[in-house]
Order: structure tokens, then C-alpha cells, then sequence
């Protein structure tokens, strides 16, 4: 079936996380003048649209994932009048600007809650979840991703609210017709600034099974949500509510972040006559499927299997064929760097995989997303200590796994932090080799990781061979080539230990994308007896070898 041309299709989005971006002022914490500032080095990777992680007030206990006013900037990050600015800095630029949209819950300090807490009869109190205990304790036995119980106790009207995240981040009540109404009110706000789109966090988690049963209990003695607030019994009425209220008026870029959807709810989310989302992250190919093993819940020193890995990210493709739309990521302020995780961080192999991780992604068909630094190839830091962490995840699973249950030591709960924690996408952005990367004049309010002399964008904006130009090159490719972005995916070499291998046709032409993610020199003749054009490989053109691919060697030939 033809697809539909549209310009969220077409375009390669970057993520910056404003936090760790670029400081402006001095005081250590990124800002909105900040990412004005490097509008020209965007514009000079070539990309087309930028998500910005949350910038609304927000007492920052999950670093504003923790709303307490959407219509307002977080002083930390600056005034509206500088996002004012920034939105007009960067369309001048012909770059489109997508927010993030963070309603499945608010922060505590949110003007709803306050009022919701203050008595059982304010009519603010059904804005939330409230419920009595039971048996003595929480309703029910659901864990929050963040550790411990998804209830917290209220003693002033004696009930529970119910948190999926952390205690401050209690979840709004998507029942109450009321709340849907005021959340399509400040996405209109958003959208009459003339934004550009929505990357809705945690979208899949907004209606919750009103019976609130127990769910099926994990390893460390609480229950499972998923089976009862993913992709729950409303979320689509309410998706095609939004839609048909406020997105359907806008020309928008939309995403939806999707943890454990399946294929087929991503049918429904992204569904190609448009009236609900976009598209959707999925999570498959980042979570413990894909072969990285488990210490304890997420955490783990174990590195992803390129056979789980494809298997995954091939069914995404295949199956999404036709009817949705993908979105394509290796990494985000979720997800430890990709070139640690999947490739290989040692200094002799950083730059070729990394290339060769950004060619198997950029390649495949859906809409790619870079995750700031990692078009210079950034890596995983190093933590000594818990007292280099700043993300709460991570204190909160010392608190439990270390500290209250004993599960782990501390040694390795630091090695499975250097591997896996949050807090390695969310070290500043490395600019240059001066003091804090040129990321801020004053203490940089997470450190800055040591290798930052090595690896910056200035040594490699100029460099024709760096990671940053090679990215550039993928963004042009995906520009001025439509089988890149249309043409349909053939996974290829599906049993090959070694290589990811795959092609994409339009219109009788076909490309050939072939990846070799290990640091050997292994067989692959796919390119022996063919007659095409190279549009791009980490390895000079006359460098190949025959029947082989060299250490993570990508090559992509138009046939
Ligand atoms: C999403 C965000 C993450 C945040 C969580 C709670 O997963 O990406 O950073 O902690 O939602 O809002
Ligand atoms: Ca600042």
C-alpha cells in the first residue's frame, strides 16, 4: 500500500534534554537562552525538528517530569519570554520545535493537588486518584517505577493517591471528563504559540482498570501495574477525544511514548488515517527482551544480543508495514548511551560503531530521533560512588536493593549504574576542551563526563572523518533519497550471527544496508556481485573487503 507523504515523516528529530544542554547564565543548569544559542550548530547537522524534555515549572524532583504549572517555564530554565524567542529563533531556522506533553500525572506542587489533598469533598479531589486502604495498607500491591508502592498515604482525609512514578508525581484521574478538558485547554495554549507537535510521556499509562486488582508479583515482593494501567480499557477513546479536539486543528508531529505496547496496540495508537497519535516508541528493543540479561528488575551489567535486538526491531518493522508508522531511537534521557550499550565504547572501536549503530537505525523505515551527543558519539560515564548520582531512579534503588533488602552490594550496583543508569544520557553536553565542555562557566549541576577533552563537538564539527559528520550525512541521505524514507523493509541474512542486514524497495530500487556489530572481521558476500552506488559506510570506499565485513563495517549501497 502507498504511503501517505507527510512532513513528520521526512524528518530526523533531535531530543535535547534542557537541563544538560548548554548554560547560559553560569549557575550550572542549562537553559532556554542556552538551546538559542546553539541553533546554528543544529542547523549545521541538518536536522528538522527539536523535542525539548519538559520546560515547564516544576519542583524538579524527576527533573521537570514533575509539573506544578504547564503554562509557565521553570525559573531554572528561564522566562517565556525567552521561549518566546527560542520558538522564533528556531523556526527562522526552518527548525520545527516539539514539546514534551507530561499529563498522566503532575507534580504534588501542581494548584490541582493541593486542592485535591485538601479534603475529600474539594472538587479538585477527583483530578486524582484517591482510594481506602486495605487491610491495613495500600489498596493494592502495585510497585511505581521508581521503587517501592505505587499508593502514598494521605493523613489528612486518611486515603491513598495512587503514583505510578514517585510520590511526587501523583496521576491524574483521566476518568474525570473535567481533567481531559483542562489538558486539551493547555495543549491548545501550546499549540496557539505555534509549536510544533507533542512527544506525550508515558501516554500508554492514562486510563487505569477502575477496579484496581493486585497484579502478578515480581522479584522484589510487589506487583506488576502493566497488565492494568497499559494501554488500559479507555486509552484510545481518550487519544481520539484529544484528537478530535485539539490535534486534528494543528499540522503536528506527535509521538506517543509507549512502554510495553505490543504490535498490535501500536496499530491502534499510530493508526495511519491519523485520528490518534503519530507514531509511538516502543520498548522492546531497550528492555531486558533484548538479550541484556537482569541483576536485579532493570538493572544489569549485561550488554544487548544483536539476535534479540533484530528480531525485534525487524517484526517492528514488518508488521507496522502499511497501517503505522515507526519511530526509530537507540537512546534517550531514559536510556544509558547507545554507543555503550550496543556498540562499543573502547577507544579503538567508539567512532566505527558508533557510525555503523547510526547507519543500521537511520536506514530502516520511521521517523529517526538523535538524542543529544549522541551524534558525537557521547558515552556512558562512571560512577565511584552514590553520591554521583542525581536521578532518583537510581537513589531509590540503592535505597531498596542495597540498603533496605540487601539484595546487591554496592560494588555492583555501581557497575550495573555505569551500564544502565539514566544519569549516563544526562552528563552536559560536550561542546569544547575547556572547563566543563563549554557546557557552563559555573559547577555544572551533574558532572561532566572526564573524557570530554577526547570527545566534543569541537573537534568534530570541522572533522570530514568525525561521528558528527557522518550523522550530518545520514540527514542529507534521508533528505534527498524517498526510498529511505518510504520504500518498503526486507530483513535479509536473518540468521547471521554477526551482521544486521536488510534492504529497502521503491519503485524497482532497492537498497542494500548491511552492519557488522561485533569488533571482528566476519563473512558477509552480500555485496560481491552487485552493480550499485555507495551512498555511505564508515570505512572508505577502496578499503572494502571482499566477502567480509571488517570490524563494525556498515555499508549502504542504492541498487
Ligand atoms: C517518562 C520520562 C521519564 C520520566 C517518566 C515519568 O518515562 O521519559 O524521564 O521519569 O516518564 O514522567
Ligand atoms: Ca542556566
Amino acid at each position: 500500500m502507498a504511503e501517505s507523504h507527510t512532513w513528520w515523516k521526512e524528518a530526523v528529530i533531535y531530543q535535547i534534554y534542557p537541563r544538560s544542554f548548554m548554560d547560559a547564565n553560569g549557575d550550572g543548569i542549562g537553559d532556554l537562552k542556552g538551546i538559542t544559542q546553539r541553533i546554528p550548530y543544529l542547523s549545521k547537522l541538518g536536522i528538522d525538528v527539536v523535542w525539548i524534555s519538559p520546560v515547564y515549572a516544576s519542583p524538579n524532583d524527576d527533573n521537570g517530569y514533575d509539573i506544578s504549572d504547564y503554562r509557565a517555564i521553570m525559573k531554572d530554565f528561564g522566562t517565556m519570554a525567552d521561549f518566546d524567542e527560542l520558538l522564533k529563533v528556531a523556526h527562522a531556522a526552518g527548525i520545527k520545535i516539539v514539546m514534551d506533553l507530561v499529563v498522566n500525572h503532575t507534580s504534588d506542587e501542581h494548584a490541582w493537588f493541593i486542592e485535591s489533598r485538601s479534603s475529600r469533598t474539594n472538587p479538585k479531589r477527583d483530578y486524582y486518584i484517591w482510594r481506602d486502604g486495605k487491610d491495613g495498607g495500600a489498596p493494592n500491591n502495585w510497585e511505581s517505577c521508581f521503587s517501592g508502592p505505587a499508593w502514598q498515604y494521605d493523613e489528612a482525609t486518611d486515603q491513598y493517591y495512587l503514583h505510578l512514578f514517585s510520590k511526587k508525581q501523583p496521576d491524574l484521574n483521566w476518568e474525570n471528563p473535567k481533567v481531559r478538558d483542562d489538558v486539551y485547554d493547555l495543549m491548545t495554549f501550546w499549540c496557539d504559540k505555534g509549536i510544533d507537535g507533542f512527544r506525550m510521556d508515558v501516554i500508554s499509562m492514562i486510563s487505569k482498570d477502575q477496579r484496581f486488582p493486585d497484579g502478578p508479583m515480581k522479584d522484589d515482593g510487589y506487583g506488576d501495574f502493566s497488565p492494568y494501567c497499559i494501554s488500559g480499557p479507555h486509552v484510545h477513546e481518550f487519544l481520539q477525544e484529544m484528537n478530535a479536539r485539539v490535534l486534528s486543528k494543528y499540522d503536528l508531529l506527535t509521538v506517543g511514548e509507549a512502554a510495553g505496547v505490543t504490535i498490535d496496540e501500536a496499530k491502534k495508537y499510530a493508526r495511519a488515517d491519523g485520528k490518534e497519535l503519530g507514531m509511538v516508541f516502543e520498548f522492546e528493543h531497550v528492555d531486558g527482551g533484548n538479550g541484556r540479561g537482569s541483576v536485579i528488575e532493570k538493572w544489569t551489567t549485561g550488554k544487548p544480543k544483536l539476535a534479540n535486538v533484530r528480531a525485534i526491531l525487524n517484526k517492528w518493522q514488518t508488521e507496522l508495514e502499511g497501517c503505522a508508522w515507526n519511530s526509530l531511537y537507540w537512546d534517550n534521557h531514559d536510556q544509558p548511551r547507545c554507543v555503550s550499550m550496543f556498540g562499543s565504547a573502547a577507544p579503538e572501536y567508539r567512532e566505527r560503531s558508533a557510525k555503523m549503530l547510526a547507519t543500521c537505525l537511520h536506514m530502516m523505515k520511521g521517523t529517526p530521533y538523535i538524542y543529544q551527543g549522541e551524534e558525537l558519539g557521547m558515552t556512558n560515564t562512571h560512577f565511584t560512588s552514590i553520591d554521583d548520582c542525581r536521578d532518583l531512579e537510581e537513589k531509590n534503588a540503592w535505597q531498596q536493593f542495597v540498603i533496605d533488602q540487601k539484595r546487591v552490594s554496592p560494588e555492583t550496583m555501581l557497575a550495573c549504574f555505569d551500564n544502565m543508569a539514566r544519569d549516563n544520557a544526562r552528563t552536559p553536553m560536550q561542546w569544547d576542551a575547556s572547563v566543563n565542555a563549554g557546557f557552563t562557566t559555573g559547577t555544572p549541576w551533574i558532572a561532566v563526563n572526564s573524557n570530554y577533552r577526547d570527545i566534543n563537538a569541537a573537534n568534530e564539527v570541522d572533522d570530514p572523518a568525525s561521528v558528527f559528520n557522518y550523522y550530518k550525512k545520514l540527514i542529507d541521505l534521508r533528505h534527498t533519497h524517498d526510498i529511505i524514507v518510504y520504500g518498503t523493509f526486507r530483513p535479509l541474512l536473518e540468521d547471521d550471527p554477526h551482521v544486521y542486514a536488510y534492504a529497502r524497495e521503491l519503485d524497482g530500487k532497492r537498497l542494500l544496508v548491511a552492519c557488522n556489530w561485533t569488533k571482528d572481521e566476519v563473512p558477509c558476500t552480500l555485496f560481491d556481485d552487485v552493480q550499485g552506488t555507495e551512498l555511505i559506510s564508515n570505512y572508505p570506499e577502496n578499503a572494502h573487503k571482499k566477502s567480509a565485513l571488517q570490524p563494525y563495517e556498515a555499508r549502504v549501497v542504492l541498487l
